[in-house]
C-alpha cells in the first residue's frame, strides 16, 4: 500500500512541514495509548490497518519520537459506570490476541494469523498511557538567619558601568555577591567578553511562564513554547502557585530593563513548556523533553519523582526513549542539554541516585549550594551529582522574575534555583561555542567546577588531582572558567560504551512475574562480587576514556531503606551509589535499578570492579543479593567506528537479563594493532590524551564535526541497518512478554514508592502510608498497565474526518521512508473542536510539601571505611564549621556514615 511517489512529492509540497501544535486531549472520554510503528518488510501492516486491528483512531506523533504515535479508543460507556480502574482494556487486550495469534504455530496459520502477524510485526510497542504528576523542586521554606543588607557597593558599581537599571540587580547576590565575593555565578567578566546568550533558547519545562511579564515578554519564545497542561498553545500560569517556572525562567533570561534583575543569559530566549501543573501522560512528558529541539538548545527540569526519600522511580520507556532521541538528533545532531535539579530531600534522607532523571548519564545534576557555599539542608547527595550552582540558604533566596506583569521576588529557591543558574551559564557557554556536543557540555562541567568548602570531607580525591563530593559534586559552577575553558575545548570523540555480562549470585533469578528467587543472604559484612573488565573489552567496543558508570543492581530485601551499595573501582576509588534512607520501608526491593556514578571519570577501568550491598544487620529485615551488571560510558577511540546508543524496549527488572548483542562496530579504518597500542596508555591520565594513531587521525571522525554532519556523516547506512536489525531484536522482546508481566508490573507500581505526599510531616504517618498507591498524592497517578484479560468490545469502525494535520504529520514520517498507506483516518475533528474538557488538574491534587521534618535524626549506623582517602579524611575530621544551623540541621549524607 505504498503511496505512489508522486503523491508523497505532492502531499508534502502542499502541506507546510512545520509542525503542527499538539492536539488537545480528552481523557474524561477517550483512553490514549502510545505505539511505535514500523514497516519493515513490505508485508507489515500500514499504521492505518494497524491502528484498524487494534481498534484505535490516530491522533499525531509522539512527539518527536520516531514512528511512535500517539492513539486513543473512545472510553467504553458501560466501563464508565463500572470500576473502570480493574476493567479490561480492549486495546491491550486486542494486542494480546494478535500476539497469541501471531505465535500460533505455521500448520495452523489463516489468514487472521497472517494478519495478526502483519499487525503485530509492524507494532513492536503499545502502551496505555495513564495520567501523573512529578513534584516541583519548591524552594524549602524561608529559616531565620542573617537579613543583614549586603553592601552595595560592588553591585552597584557593576551595575552603573554595565548600564544595570533593573531595581533589585543589587539584590542578586547570585550575580554580584558583595558579602562573599568568592560565592556567585561569576557571570560578570562573561558579560564583559561580549557574552549574553543570544541566540541561544532555553526551555523551562515547568508549571507555565508568565510570558507578559515585563522582564520575560522580549525574550519569550512562543513557537517553541507548549501547555501540556491545559493543551493550549501558550504556556500561561493558572493556577494560584504556577509561578515555579516563571522564576526560572527569570533566572536565565529576564530581560535586561528597569523590572526586577536580570539573567545569567539576559539575551537569551526562554520557551515554557507546562506539564507540571496538574497530570499528563508519559508520551506527553515525552515529547515536551523533545519540543522544539532543533532550536531548543537546553532543557530546564526543576521537576522529578516525590523527594520524600520513599520513592524509587525514573522514567518510563517512552521518556526515555525521547531523551536519547534528543541527546542523538536534538540540536542539530550536537545533542540537546537536559539540566536537572537534584532534589530537595536532604532532609528526608533522599538520595539523587533513587530518581531516574537525576541519575541519568544525559543529564546534567545539579544540586545546591548557599550565599557561603555551605550545603543547605536540603540538597540531595549522590554519585551522579555533577556540580553545584548558587541558591537558598543560610538566609538568603534567590532574586528574580515572578508571575505577574511587574512582579519580583524575594523567595525562590531549593536545587530548583539552583539548576536555572546552570542552565545561563551553559547558554552563555553555548554563544561563545556553539558545537559542543552534550558531552562536551560534561566534560567541562567536570574540569571548571571549582572546589568549594575545601575542607569539606565529603571531598575525596579520584584520580589525578581531581576531587570529587557527592553533595558538591565536581565543585560550583564558574561562568567565567566554564566559558573561557569552552572557547579552546578541544571537542571529544564519539560516545562509546560496553556492558559487563551480568553476574548472579547463587542462581539469583527474577521472573517474568516478578518472582525473586536465589541469591546470596545479605549477611555481616555484606555481600561482595567483582566483575574483571580486561583492556581487551574496552578494545572491542572501541572504547577509550572513561566517564560515567551505571551498576544495576537486583536486591531483594523486606526494607529497601536499610540496604546500602557502593563500588569500588580498580584504583581504589569508592563510589557510594546507595546510603541507608530510614524512611523507605518498601519491600520490593531493587528490582534491576540502575544506578549511575560520575566520580569515576577519567578513571582506567581495567581491573576488578567490586561491589558491596549491605544491610543495617537487623533481626527482623533481611534480604539477598542476586545479581548485578556494569555499563561503561566513554569515548571512542577511533571515531569512524562510533555507533549511537538506541534503546529498545526491555524488561528491566527480569534476571537473567534478555541477551541483546550490542551493535556492531563498522570496520575499523586501521590496523587495531596501532589502536591497541594506543588505548593500553590512554586511560590513566586526565587530559584527553589523542592517542589515537595518525592513521586514525586522518579519518573523518577526528576532526570538528560541522553542526549539520554531526560527528556521523558516513554512518547512515550502517545505522538504517542496524535499526532493522534491532527493531527485529526489539519486537521479539516484547513480544516475549508472558500476560504475568503485566499483573508484575502493576503490582510494582502499586508497591513502590506509594507514600502519601503529605504524609511528610510526620514520620509515622509516613511509615503506615504505603501501599496507597499514590505516589504524588492523587490517585491518579497510580499506573495503569496492562490489563491482559476481560471483553473486547470491538468496535472499529469509529475512524472520522481526514485531518491535515494528521496526514501531514503521516507524510512528515512517511518522508523517512517508512510504508505509507493513508486512508480515512482522522482526528475526529468535530470532535477535537468542541468545548469539552480535557482533564482538568484537580484541586484534589495535594500539593508538594517539603518542609524539612525536624524530627529526622541522622545516626550514624554503618561505617563506609576503608576509602583510599582516608588521610584527606583525617585532615578535616573536625568537619567544616557551620555558620549555622540552618546549614548543618540535616548534616551530610557522608558525614552522617561518621559521627
Ligand atoms: C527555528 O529554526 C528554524 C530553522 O533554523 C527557523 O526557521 C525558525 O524560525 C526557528 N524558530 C525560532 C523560534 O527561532
Ligand atoms: C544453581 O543451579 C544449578 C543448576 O540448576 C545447580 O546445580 C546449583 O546447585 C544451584 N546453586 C545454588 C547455590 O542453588
Ligand atoms: C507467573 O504466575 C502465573 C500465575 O500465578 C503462573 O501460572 C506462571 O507459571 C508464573 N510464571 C513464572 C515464570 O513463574
Ligand atoms: C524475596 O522475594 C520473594 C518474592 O519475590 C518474597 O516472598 C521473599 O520474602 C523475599 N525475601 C526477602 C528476604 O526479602
Ligand atoms: C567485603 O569487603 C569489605 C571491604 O571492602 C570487607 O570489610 C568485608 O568484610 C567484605 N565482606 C565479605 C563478606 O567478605
Ligand atoms: C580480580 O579478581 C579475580 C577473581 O575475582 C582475581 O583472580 C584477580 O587476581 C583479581 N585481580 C586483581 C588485579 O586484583
Amino acid at each position: 500500500m505504498h503511496l505512489p511517489q508522486a503523491v508523497l512529492t505532492l502531499l508534502l509540497l502542499n502541506v507546510p512541514l512545520i509542525s503542527a501544535k499538539p492536539a488537545k486531549r480528552f481523557y474524561d472520554t477517550h483512553n490514549y495509548y502510545v505505539v511505535e510503528h514500523k514497516s519493515q518488510h513490505l508485508d507489515d501492516a500500514s499504521l492505518d490497518d494497524a491502528a484498524a486491528a487494534l481498534g484505535v483512531e490516530l491522533v499525531e506523533p509522539a512527539g518527536e519520537i520516531p514512528n511512535h504515535w500517539i492513539v486513543r479508543r473512545p472510553k467504553d460507556v458501560h466501563a464508565l459506570y463500572s470500576r473502570s480502574d480493574d476493567a479490561v482494556d480492549p486495546v491491550l487486550q486486542k494486542y494480546q490476541e494478535l500476539k497469541q495469534l501471531a505465535e500460533t504455530h505455521v500448520v495452523a496459520r489463516s489468514d487472521s494469523t497472517h494478519n495478526a502477524r502483519r499487525v503485530v510485526d509492524s507494532v513492536p510497542f503499545l502502551e496505555k498511557q495513564t495520567l501523573r504528576r512529578r513534584s516541583k523542586r519548591a524552594p524549602p521554606p524561608i529559616r531565620p538567619g542573617d537579613e543583614e543588607q549586603p553592601s552595595p557597593t560592588s553591585a552597584r558599581g557593576i551595575a552603573a558601568r554595565l548600564k544595570i537599571q533593573d531595581p533589585l540587580f543589587p539584590d542578586q547576590w547570585h550575580l554580584v555577591n558583595d558579602e562573599s565575593p568568592e560565592h556567585m555565578m561569576n557571570v560578570v567578566p562573561v558579560w564583559d567578553m561580549g557574552f549574553t546568550g543570544k541566540g541561544i533558547i532555553s526551555s523551562i519545562i515547568d508549571d507555565g511562564l508568565e510570558f507578559e511579564s515585563e522582564d520575560l515578554k522580549d525574550n519569550f519564545d512562543a513557537e517553541d513554547s507548549y501547555d501540556y497542561n491545559d493543551h493550549e498553545p501558550l504556556p500561561r500560569p493558572k493556577n494560584s502557585d504556577d509561578h515555579h517556572g516563571t522564576r526560572c525562567a527569570g533566572q536565565v533570561a529576564a530581560s535586561k530593563n528597569n523590572a526586577c534583575g536580570v539573567g545569567i543569559a539576559y539575551d537569551s530566549r526562554v520557551a515554557g513548556v507546562r506539564i507540571l501543573s496538574g497530570p499528563i501522560t508519559d508520551v506527553d512528558e515525552a515529547a515536551a523533553l523533545n519540543y522544539g529541539y532543533q532550536n531548543v538548545s537546553i532543557y530546564s527540569c526543576s521537576w522529578g519523582p516525590p523527594d520524600n526519600g520513599v520513592s524509587m522511580e525514573g522514567p518510563s520507556y517512552i521518556i526515555k526513549k525521547a531523551v536519547v532521541n534528543g541527546i542523538n538528533k536534538g540540536r542539530a545532531g550536537k545533542g540537546s542539554i537536559f539540566v536537572f535539579a537534584s532534589g530537595n530531600g536532604a532532609a528526608q534522607g533522599d538520595q539523587c541516585n533513587f530518581d531516574g532523571y537525576t541519575n541519568s548519564i544525559y543529564s546534567v545534576t545539579v544540586s545546591a549550594v548557599d550565599h557561603r557555599g555551605n550545603h543547605p539542608y536540603y540538597s540531595e547527595s549522590c554519585a551522579a551529582n555533577m556540580i553545584v550552582a548558587y541558591s537558598s540558604g543560610d538566609g538568603k533566596h534567590i532574586v528574580t522574575t515572578d508571575k505577574g506583569k511587574n512582579h519580583c521576588t524575594h523567595s525562590h529557591g531549593g536545587t530548583s534555583a539552583a539548576a536555572p543558574n546552570a542552565v545561563g551559564v551553559l547558554a552563555l557557554a553555548l554563544q561563545a561555542r556553539p558545537e559542543l556536543t552534550w558531552r562536551d557540555v560534561q566534560h567541562l562541567c567536570v574540569e571548571t567546577a571549582r572546589r568549594i568548602n575545601p575542607n569539606d570531607e565529603d571531598w575525596e580525591k579520584t584520580v589525578g588531582d581531581r576531587y570529587y563530593s557527592y553533595k558538591y559534586g565536581f565543585g560550583a559552577l564558574d561562568a567565567e572558567e566554564y566559558v573561557k575553558a569552552a572557547q579552546t575545548w578541544k571537542l571529544v570523540k564519539p560516545q562509546a560504551w560496553f556492558d559487563t555480562p551480568t553476574v548472579r549470585l547463587d542462581n539469583g533469578t527474577v521472573d517474568t512475574n516478578g518472582t525473586y528467587s536465589g541469591g546470596t543472604p545479605i549477611g555481616a559484612g555484606g555481600v561482595n562480587s567483582t566483575i574483571s573488565i580486561t583492556k581487551e573489552m574496552a578494545l572491542e567496543r572501541n572504547f577509550e576514556k572513561l566517564e560515567h558508570i551505571n551498576v544495576k543492581v537486583w536486591i531483594n530485601h523486606t526494607r529497601r531503606g536499610d540496604v546500602e551499595v557502593e563500588v569500588m573501582s580498580p584504583n581504589g576509588v569508592r563510589s557510594v551509589l546507595a546510603k541507608r534512607r530510614r524512611s523507605d520501608s518498601s519491600d520490593s526491593g531493587f528490582p534491576g535499578w540502575t544506578f549511575m556514578s560520575v566520580k569515576h571519570w577519567g578513571e582506567d577501568p581495567v581491573g576488578n570492579w567490586t561491589i558491596r550491598v549491605f544491610d543495617q544487620q537487623s533481626e527482623e529485615q533481611q534480604g539477598l543479593f542476586l545479581g548485578w551488571n556494569m555499563i561503561f560510558w566513554g569515548s571512542t577511540i577511533d571515531p569512524s567506528r562510533a555507533v549511537q546508543f538506541d534503546l529498545q524496549p526491555s524488561d528491566e527488572y527480569l534476571l537473567p537479563p534478555k541477551e541483546v548483542p550490542p551493535p556492531a562496530l563498522p570496520p575499523a579504518a586501521t590496523t587495531t594493532q596501532t589502536l591497541h597500542t594506543s588505548t593500553a596508555t590512554a586511560t590513566q591520565t586526565n587530559e584527553a590524551v589523542a592517542l589515537t594513531t595518525t592513521a586514525t587521525a586522518g579519518a573523518t571522525g577526528t576532526s570538528i564535526p560541522t553542526a549539520d554532519e554531526g560527528w556521523f556523516p558516513s554512518m547512515s547506512k550502517l545505522v538504517t541497518s542496524q535499526k532493522w536489525f534491532f527493531a527485529a531484536l526489539g519486537a521479539v522482546a516484547v513480544f516475549g512478554l508472558g500476560i504475568g508481566a503485566f499483573l508484575w508490573k502493576r503490582r510494582m507500581s502499586r508497591v513502590s514508592g506509594a507514600s502519601h505526599y503529605s504524609a511528610l510531616a510526620g514520620e509515622e504517618v509516613s511509615m503506615t502510608a504505603r501501599g496507597g498507591g499514590a505516589l504524588t498524592g492523587g490517585t491518579r497517578t497510580t499506573r495503569d498497565l496492562y490489563d491482559a484479560f476481560g471483553e473486547l468490545s470491538d468496535d472499529d469502525d469509529e475512524y472520522g474526518d481526514e485531518s491535515t494535520a494528521l496526514n501531514r504529520a503521516v507524510a512528515r514520517q512517511a518522508g523517512g521512508g517508512a510504508g505509507v498507506g493513508r486512508s480515512n483516518l482522522g482526528f475526529h475533528s468535530g470532535f477535537l473542536d468542541d468545548d469539552e474538557q480535557s482533564a482538568a488538574p484537580t484541586a484534589a491534587a495535594p500539593l508538594y510539601r517539603d518542609e524539612p521534618n525536624s524530627t529526622v535524626r541522622r545516626n550514624s549506623t554503618t561505617d563506609l571505611s576503608g576509602s583510599e582517602v582516608s588521610s584527606e579524611e583525617e585532615l578535616s575530621s573536625c568537619g567544616p564549621p557551620s555558620p549555622n544551623g540552618s546549614s548543618s540541621l540535616g548534616e551530610s549524607w557522608e558525614h552522617a556514615s561518621r559521627a
